[in-house]
């Protein structure tokens, strides 16, 4: 690849994402920010592509834009809706500015594990929420996992004390400011592909993210240690233009509906093992992984509760309770 020119790397790489479409085809560009190969979000994009392109060759061709090549998470949904790409999964805290109900997944502590997650976004409430952003032209398909959140700083995190007068990096979600003002620290929105250098030159002291977006973009490497905190999940709404979706020709749109409920059967009934196999490879590389005790998380749970009062309005009691009642 070295004695290539650089114009012919970027015609291979173009082509690369492009091999499969022919001309008379729906050509559905999906972007997101994850790595490709070893991601739950990355690694169900390139499966759905794989189908798409197999299973609707002649009719649809899908060309995926991971690594935030394409659109960050909030340019996507611009994008979307000026039809300039036709799917993005960008993760559910990114929603809040559409529908505050989306507020529900960013509350600490609300949901035991992603088993409980599973069972909130397979419900009425699910529904509901996918189609809650319908009338602002965006359609929610399919509600993707990575996984439960854990915290990293440029120093032990072992009592909510400890992340006091630090600043920390979130998504852009008032929820999660709300989180760490609750800590007394000071959280700072900024789009994912900017945590690594945020945390490398020292404008940002923590974070707070999955397994495998902190090994995907090395975020351990530049901090003190990842503290096992479980406080949240980060999972994904597969999102596409309603108008988009509803001018699809009947056979392509169900077809396409079927396959990418079956990809999300697939890859979130993998997503847990995924991000442990990622937690793993931090600890192979040397990163620091630390455990709470019993009394330890109970400190956070205590910390973080109050949270929740601030966004009951927005979020609603209805969808509250059966939040909560998915805990069972
Ligand atoms: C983040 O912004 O930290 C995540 O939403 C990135 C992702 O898509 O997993």
């Amino acid at each position: 690849l070295m004695t290539l020119s650089l114009g012919t790397v970027a015609v291979l790489a173009s082509f690369n994402a492009s091999a499969s479409c022919e001309p008379g085809e729906i050509v559905i560009k999906f972007s997101h920010v994850t790595n490709e190969t070893s991601h739950p979000k990355g690694i169900a994009a390139s499966l759905l592509s794989e189908r798409v392109n197999k299973e609707m060759d002649g009719k649809a061709c899908m060309e995926v834009f991971p690594n935030t090549t394409l659109y960050n998470d909030d340019q996507a949904l611009e994008a979307i809706l000026s039809g300039d790409l036709q799917m993005a999964a960008p993760s559910l805290s990114k929603f809040e500015k559409i529908t505050k109900k989306f507020r529900i997944f960013d509350l600490p502590f609300l949901f035991a594990d992603v088993a409980a997650v599973d069972r909130f976004q397979n419900s009425a409430s699910g529904d509901i929420l996918k189609d809650s952003m319908v009338r602002r032209g965006i359609k929610g398909l399919a509600f993707w996992h990575n996984g439960m959140k854990q915290m990293s700083a440029s120093k032990p995190l072992l009592l909510p004390s400890d992340a006091e007068g630090l600043k920390f990096r979130v998504q852009a979600s008032d929820v999660l400011v709300a989180q760490f003002e609750q800590l007394g620290a000071n959280p700072q929105k900024m789009s994912f592909s900017e945590v690594y250098g945020g945390l490398q030159t020292k404008v940002i002291d923590g974070q707070e993210n999955t397994w495998s977006n902190t090994y995907g973009k090395k975020f351990f490497e530049v901090q003190d240690g990842v503290t096992e905190t479980n406080h949240g999940i980060l999972d994904y709404l597969v999102v596409t233009s309603d108008d988009w979706w509803k001018g699809l020709p009947t056979d392509v749109r169900e077809q396409l509906g079927t396959i990418m409920s079956e990809v999300t059967q697939t890859r979130n009934g993998e997503s847990m093992r995924v991000n442990e196999e990622n937690k793993q490879k931090i600890i192979d590389a040397g990163g620091v992984v630390r455990t709470l005790t019993a009394e330890q998380r109970q400190a956070w749970v205590d910390a973080l509760k109050p949270v929740w009062k601030k966004f009951e309005k927005d979020i609603g009691s209805d969808l509250l309770e059966a939040a909560i009642a998915s805990n069972k």
